[in-house]
C-alpha cells in the first residue's frame, strides 16, 4: 500500500519507536494520529508532524473507540495501524525475601502489551473492513511490536516475554482471519533500541548491551525500526510474519 495520502494510527506514538514511526509515516505523506496515554508528549509529536494527538489508554475499550473516532474525523478512516505502545518489566517469580511475585504485576504487563494491542486492533480491523478496497485490492495493514524477548526472554522477564510471545503467536491467526477483508498483519520483534527507556540506563550498561550485539555492535536506531514498519506497509506480499530486527542478537539468560 502506498503511504502517501493514507490516514494512519500509531499507538505509543509519543515516544521512542512509536514516535519515530509517526514521524516517518508523516514524512512519507500520511496523515498521522498519535495515540498515547501521555497526552502532553502526544500533542508535542502531533504538532511537529502536522498530525493529531488522540490521548487514550489502549487497554480501555471506550477510550480507544473515542480516539479512533477522533482520528477518523480529523483524517478520514485509517488504513494503517502501527501498534507500538507497550511497557517493560522485570520481576523474579520467587522474590529475594522468598515470597511469590505479585500476580497484579504479571496481569498489568500482559494487559497493556497483549490485550491492549488486541483491543486497538479489533476496533481498527472492524472499521477498516467496511472501507472500499484500494486499486490493488488491499484494505489495510497493521503492525504489532513484539520483542526478541518473545523468543529469548531473560531472567525475570516472564510477564514481558509472555506478552510479546502472545503478539508473535497472534500474528498468523490474525492475518488468516483478516485475509477475507484484505487486511495484512505483520510483527516486528526488535532487539535493543536507543529509546528514552534505554537511555535512562547508565552509559556503561548501554555500552555493554550494545557490545552484546554481533553486528552492528550498537543499539538500534528508532529510525531503523520505523523504516521496517513503513516497508511492511508498502510491501504487499508481507503478511502473517514475525520479523526480528536485532543485529543477530540472541539474549543471554541474564
Ligand atoms: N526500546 C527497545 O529496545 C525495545 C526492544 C524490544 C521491544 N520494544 C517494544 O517497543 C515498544 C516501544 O518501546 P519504546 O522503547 O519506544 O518505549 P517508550 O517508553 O519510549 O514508548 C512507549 C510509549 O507507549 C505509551 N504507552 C504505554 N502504555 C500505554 C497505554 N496503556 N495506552 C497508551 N499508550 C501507552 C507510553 O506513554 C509511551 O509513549 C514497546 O512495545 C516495547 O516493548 C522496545
Amino acid at each position: 500500500m502506498q503511504i502517501q495520502g493514507q490516514s494512519a494510527l500509531v499507538t505509543g506514538g509519543a515516544s521512542g519507536l512509536g514516535e519515530a514511526t509517526a514521524r516517518a509515516l508523516a514524512r512519507l505523506g500520511a496523515r498521522v494520529a498519535v495515540l498515547d496515554r501521555n497526552a502532553e508528549q502526544a500533542a508535542r509529536v502531533a504538532a511537529d508532524i502536522g498530525g493529531v494527538a488522540c490521548a487514550c489508554d489502549i487497554t480501555d475499550a471506550a477510550s480507544v473507540a473515542a480516539a479512533l473516532e477522533q482520528a477518523a474525523v480529523a483524517h478520514g478512516p485509517a488504513r494503517i495501524l502501527m501498534n507500538v505502545a507497550g511497557i517493560g518489566s522485570a520481576k523474579r517469580i520467587v522474590q529475594r525475601d522468598g515470597s511469590a511475585a505479585p500476580l497484579e504485576d504479571f496481569a498489568r504487563v500482559v494487559n497493556i502489551n497483549l490485550i491492549g494491542t488486541y483491543n486497538v486492533s479489533r476496533l481498527f480491523a472492524a472499521a477498516c473492513s467496511r472501507l472500499e478496497a484500494l486499486d490493488n485490492g488491499e484494505r489495510g495493514v497493521m503492525l504489532f511490536t513484539a520483542s526478541v524477548a518473545a523468543f529469548d526472554g531473560q531472567v525475570g522477564q516472564q510477564a514481558y516475554s509472555a506478552s510479546k510471545a502472545g503478539l508473535a503467536g497472534m500474528t498468523l491467526p490474525m492475518a488468516r482471519d483478516l485475509a477475507q477483508h484484505a487486511i495484512r498483519v505483520c510483527t516486528i520483534a526488535p532487539g535493543l533500541f536507543a529509546t528514552p527507556l534505554m537511555q535512562e540506563l547508565p552509559e556503561a550498561v548501554q555500552q555493554s548491551l550494545a557490545a552484546s550485539i554481533p553486528f552492528p555492535p550498537r543499539l538500534g536506531r528508532p529510525e531503523e525500526f520505523a523504516e521496517l514498519a513503513c516497508h511492511i506497509v508498502t510491501n504487499g506480499h508481507l503478511n502473517g510474519e514475525v520479523i526480528r530486527l536485532d543485529g543477530a542478537l540472541r539474549m543471554a539468560p541474564r
